[in-house]
């Protein structure tokens, strides 16, 4: 193994730290690299722009309050997507000012979240009118659907006519009608065409929610939304923030000369800021196969459990086996539950595929480390199917410390609510 490969094998840990983490947290357990969450944060907060720029992070991709504390103290803001959200990124010190909420299900506690400031997205017409009879004469923001969508599977993408994201872009009499009734002010425009978006569509998009800025003439802040794609594969490819940040700017000075407005621009990244600041440590529980012309596969101690993306939409995700000098092997990784879609290595494209790796090959008790697992990981987990209790969540510091930030759950904890 070339010392490349061993850095891809472990992104941020050395294999030392890897068997600190097994010995003291055991496995699955989701490592976060702080160094790598500041840096990222650092690069999105520089981002050049011509009138002001907001960062605001959709917390969503990753709920960790390690997390959510470190971007509250680098200046970031929230966006939240329930009422739950606003709830936890309150709880992790977020002043209310600093947190959007942009949710799927209109909110339940609208005239206590205005009174307290928090900016109120609306995601469609009814939520609108809800917020009108909550807190007319406020100031609010209106996520549209601008017409395109683009995700990195069908299942990420929240634009164009499938999607039942925001308003659609052709209703925008009935939005202004309806914020005229209750005398709401539009001042931010929001879109979010979906997760992994190809870069000339989400361009394309931007473009599009300009042309409906332009007629609506208090919107002063324009929210672009994320989906930056960043390739969790070596070999898929990443967005390049900066290039996508000069565009951008041009489009708003080009805004501003034809309709004389400089709109503040706003952005609300969630995977671009933490997939790859994540791993999940793994052992190798079981190796089985299915004969000649069947395959060879590793079942680890995590799967959809930890990290369903790959169970729910064939998502792409690195897994290597933490060992030196092994021969190598097509493998395919697996997970612990009675579950045949437990399967980490779908084939790419064909979520319902298996896709072999090349990797060294496994034996029981390996450690196995599962890369991009910053984003949407933890989050989107299956807590608790087959009874597997929730993974504990650490964070590496820069000096090579190991800081538990959630604990296992135990099975008291699984069993808390029932009756
Ligand atoms: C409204 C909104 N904003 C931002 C994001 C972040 O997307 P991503 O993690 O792809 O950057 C999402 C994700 O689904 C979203 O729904």
């Amino acid at each position: 193994m070339t010392s490349r490969e061993a850095d891809r094998r472990t992104p941020f840990l050395s294999a030392a730290q890897a068997e600190e983490v097994r010995g003291r947290f055991g496995t699955p357990c989701y490592v976060y690299d702080r160094a790598m969450l500041e840096a990222t944060a650092r690069r999105a907060l520089a981002l050049p722009t011509p009138y002001g720029l907001t960062l605001r992070y959709a917390m969503k991709a990753n709920l960790s309050r390690g997390i959510l504390a470190l971007f509250r103290d680098l200046g970031l803001h929230i966006d939240a997507s329930s009422d739950w959200e606003v709830d936890r990124a309150l709880r992790a010190g977020f002043t209310a000012e600093r947190i959007q909420l942009t949710s799927q299900m209109p909110c339940r506690r609208l005239p206590e979240f205005a009174a307290r400031g928090i900016v109120l997205n609306a995601c469609s017409v009814h939520e609108l009118d809800a917020f009108g009879q909550a807190a007319p004469g406020r100031a609010i923001a209106v996520r549209l659907n601008p017409g395109l969508g683009s995700g990195s599977t069908k299942r990420t993408n929240t634009g164009g006519p499938s999607a039942s994201f925001g308003i659609w872009h052709q209703y925008l009499d009935d939005v202004k009608a309806t914020a005229a009734r209750h005398r709401l002010v539009i001042r931010t425009l929001h879109s979010h065409i979906g997760s992994g978006t190809d870069s000339d569509v989400w361009k394309r998009a931007a473009r599009m929610t300009l042309d409906l800025a332009a007629e609506l003439p208090d919107v002063t802040t324009v929210n672009l939304g994320g989906g930056f794609k960043v390739g969790r594969m070596p070999e898929e490819p990443t967005v390049d923030l900066d290039e996508v940040a000069d565009h951008v700017a041009s489009e708003l000075e080009g805004f501003r000369e034809r309709e004389g407005r400089a709109l503040h621009l706003e952005v609300e990244p969630g995977t671009y800021l933490v997939a790859q600041a994540g791993v999940v440590l793994a052992t190798c529980i079981d190796v089985v196969d299915t004969g000649q012309d069947g395959y060879l596969f590793a079942k680890l101690d995590t799967g959809m459990t930890e990290v369903t993306r790959p169970a729910m939409y064939g998502a792409q995700h690195p897994v290597d086996v933490l060992v030196t000098g092994r021969e190598p092997a097509e493998v395919v990784f697996v997970g612990p539950c009675c579950e045949s879609g437990d399967i980490l290595t779908p084939a790419p494209g064909d979520a319902e595929a298996l896709g072999p790796r090349w990797v060294p090959r496994p034996r029981i008790g390996d450690l196995v480390v599962v890369g991009g697992a910053g984003a949407y990981c933890a989050a989107m987990s299956m807590i608790n199917y087959n009874s597997y209790p929730q993974a504990p969540e650490v964070m590496l510091e820069p000096d090579g410390a190991l800081r538990l930030l959630r604990e296992r759950q135990t099975l008291d904890q699984i069993l808390a609510n029932e009756v």
